[in-house]
């Protein structure tokens, strides 16, 4: 349950604005493997999500995490929501994913996130205390020193101040970035974007997480859906297999396709460079069985699984975000970040698969409940000048479409330090020309290139200051200028 949810329960008012007019435009809808609970061994897991950070996660906020998952589960998801868990007969059928030591995954088929999405959502609408605005951007953030009253909405082009006893953020990723991407279309790095210009602390921007298995059917139509292949597939027993026919994980590494995501990843990237494929091999399991759902996207996407899936590493979690503390309290007064949005310290460098849903169910908690009994102020909100409001319509398409071409060239799954300055040399050119037209113009398209060019610029600059390679940051080794 969402900080909104969390909020309605402790009986606060609540309006949720969201740019979805479809419950998938959510993240939390695509969530495919599951989501983890700490079973009766909390130390093992909290062990498993360091390693898979590569050590980098802050172990108090695992801390958090491991010691509130079983509860927070149990309340939420089984009690509240009554989501149905596939079972095995005996109890919960619990699944195993990559860098996981223990079978501790729920989950339903490999659709997890939409059963839990759907009740979640219904449990919203049945609460009069909470108005869900639909097809509503949240803009800016209404700020004076140090403290958040609430943001700049957005609907239907008129924009009206909105105010809040606390303002969480909630917007998911930052699928947008990137060419390919697991996340809905929508995911243009906002709330990150808006703290940011706000003023709040972020961190670990660098660390972007890009999924092993996803199937790109026409990698030269970027309208053409992606979709993800969930790890769980692999947790199964699926193999990798190049375009030589060929099983290449275990020279990769000791856990084979259950290496952590970030080893997979590359390994999937450099062996289709090799070797011009990577197919997953799902002949070694039932495969209809066990996940109807995405035998299902395969037909649609016109893909044959039998022959294989064809995979390639897409963006998929953005490890970093706007700082917050335990409860998601971010630096600023009254204001709030969750989920994908916040850096909680949970993942540090690489995120263990299917932990995403468990952080924000746990932390929107322990945020809904801190901000429930704080009292609505108002203030001055900014003025956002509308003179120009015809944008010309190729403006933010144009722009878009260049900032994920920088991203996915120099600040994707291995960056170099001259990349990183040309992204970071580009990126703030294009910051600057958005900045200017945002001065007299408030359209939704050209908020959006504001907060992804912040977003991206804040990525390839923290990228840039981390000379060292860890989990999803990996520099790889430029290739000596040899000398006459
Ligand atoms: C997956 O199902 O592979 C994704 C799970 C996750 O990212 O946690």
């Amino acid at each position: 349950m969402c900080g909104g949810a969390r909020r309605a329960r402790e009986g606060a008012d609540v309006t949720v604005a969201t740019k979805a007019t479809r419950p998938e435009g959510s993240s939390s809808w695509w969530a495919q493997g599951g989501i983890a609970v700490s079973k009766d061994d909390p130390e093992q897991f909290k062990q498993d999500i360091l390693t898979a950070s590569d050590g980098t996660a802050d172990p108090e906020a695992v801390d958090v995490l491991v010691e509130n998952a079983n509860d927070a589960v149990e309340d939420v998801l089984l009690e509240t929501l009554d989501v149905d868990f596939d079972g095995n007969g005996d109890g919960h059928d619990f699944g195993q994913e990559a860098a996981h030591s223990d079978e501790r995954i729920l989950h339903v088929d490999a659709s997890t996130g939409k059963a839990i999405h759907v009740p979640f959502l219904n449990y919203l609408d049945a609460h009069e205390n909470v108005e869900i605005l639909e097809d509503t951007a949240a803009l800016e953030l209404i700020r004076h020193e140090g403290q958040v009253y609430g943001a700049m909405l957005e609907s239907d082009g008129d924009v009206t101040p909105t105010f809040a006893g606390a303002t969480i953020l909630a917007t998911g990723g930052i699928g947008a970035l990137y060419p390919n991407s697991t996340n809905p279309v929508g995911m243009t790095g906002d709330g990150v974007g808006m703290a940011a210009l706000a003023g709040a602390d972020v961190a670990d921007m660098e660390y972007v997480q890009f999924h092993p298995t996803v199937c790109i059917p026409d990698e030269d139509d970027e309208e053409d859906g992606v979709f993800l292949v969930s790890e769980a597939v692999r947790g199964e027993g699926a193999h990798l297999i190049n375009g030589d026919g060929e099983r290449f994980m275990p020279d990769y590494h000791e856990d084979a396709e259950l290496a952590p995501r970030d080893v997979v990843a590359r390994a999937v990237d450099t062996e289709r460079e090799a070797t011009g494929e990577v197919r997953l091999d799902v002949s070694t399991f039932d495969f209809a069985e066990q996940f109807p759902d995405l035998v299902e996207l395969c037909e649609d996407h016109g893909v044959d699984y039998r022959e294989g899936i064809p995979v390639a590493p897409a963006e998929h979690f953005l490890c970093g975000g706007v700082v917050v503390d335990d409860r998601g309290r971010t630096s600023l007064s009254s204001l709030y970040a969750v989920g994908e949005t916040a850096r909680t310290g949970v993942h540090g460098a690489n995120r263990l698969a299917s932990t995403s849903l468990l952080e924000g169910l746990v932390w929107g908690l322990r945020a809904g409940e801190d901000a429930a009994d704080r009292e609505i102020q108002t203030m001055e909100p900014p003025e956002l000048l509308n003179r120009d409001p015809d944008l010309p319509d190729q403006f933010a398409h144009e722009k878009f479409r260049r900032l994920r071409r920088v991203m996915d060239e120099y600040v994707g799954l291995e960056r170099t330090p001259e990349d990183l300055q040309r992204a970071q040399a580009v990126l703030r050119r294009l910051k600057g020309e958005v900045d200017a037209y945002v001065r007299t113009r408030t359209a939704r398209s050209l908020y959006e290139l504001r907060h992804a060019s912040i977003t991206a610029l804040l990525i390839a600059r923290a990228a840039g200051e981390n000379d060292e390679s860890v989990g999803t940051h990996y520099l790889a080794e430029t290739p000596e200028v040899e000398a006459d």
